[in-house]
């Protein structure tokens, strides 16, 4: 995917997660500092990671014990937080106007948004906030780009970076 100029320039931060533990508190430390209006494009292989994320994203904001099924038929799935909170997964996307139709081109912008496989959208939000997850052994490195300069600080101090 090449991601606008915009996100490719943007403050980075990588951090090695060795095992899903770790994940979890990545993405609990993300979803302190995301809230509406924030896209996250949530970009890696097969099995990467992308809806372990989203998930503890959203029991972050909803209670651990919040069902987060994967959108991977209904292709996305809106949750009411403190702000809505929509979790997408466009893999299986046949047109990109369907993006208009399924509602989620309007919650960007206003809600917080979580999407796996966002190669698939026609227009990525300039502003948006990239996590791209490639496998390293058993666990994964995750690359986030574009967040706000608070939390690359709190991922730092929490993972000794
Ligand atoms: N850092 C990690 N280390 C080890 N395992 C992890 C890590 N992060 C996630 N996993 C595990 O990897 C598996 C696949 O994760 P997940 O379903 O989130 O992948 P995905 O990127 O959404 O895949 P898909 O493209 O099929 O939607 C899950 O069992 C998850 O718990
Ligand atoms: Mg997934």
């Amino acid at each position: 995917m090449s991601l606008p100029v915009l996100i490719r320039n943007a403050p980075d931060v990588q951090i090695f997660l060795p095992d899903e533990a770790s994940a979890t508190r990545f993405a609990q430390i993300c979803a302190d500092h995301l809230g509406a209006g924030d896209t996250v494009l949530l970009s890696g292989p097969v099995g990467a990671g992308k809806s372990h994320f989203a998930r503890a994203v959203i029991r972050a904001h909803l209670g651990q014990h919040t069902e987060v099924p994967s959108p991977s038929f209904t292709l996305v799935k809106s949750y009411e937080a403190e702000f809505e909170i929509w979790h997408a997964d466009l893999y299986r996307l046949t047109h990109s106007y369907e993006v208009t139709e399924l509602g989620l081109e309007d919650a960007m912008g206003k809600a917080l948004c979580l999407i796996e496989w966002p190669d698939r959208l026609a227009q990525i939000p300039p502003h948006a906030i990239s996590l791209s997850l490639s496998m390293a052994g058993e666990g994964r490195i995750a690359h986030l780009r574009g967040a706000c300069p608070a939390l690359i600080s709190a991922l730092k101090s929490a993972f000794s970076v």
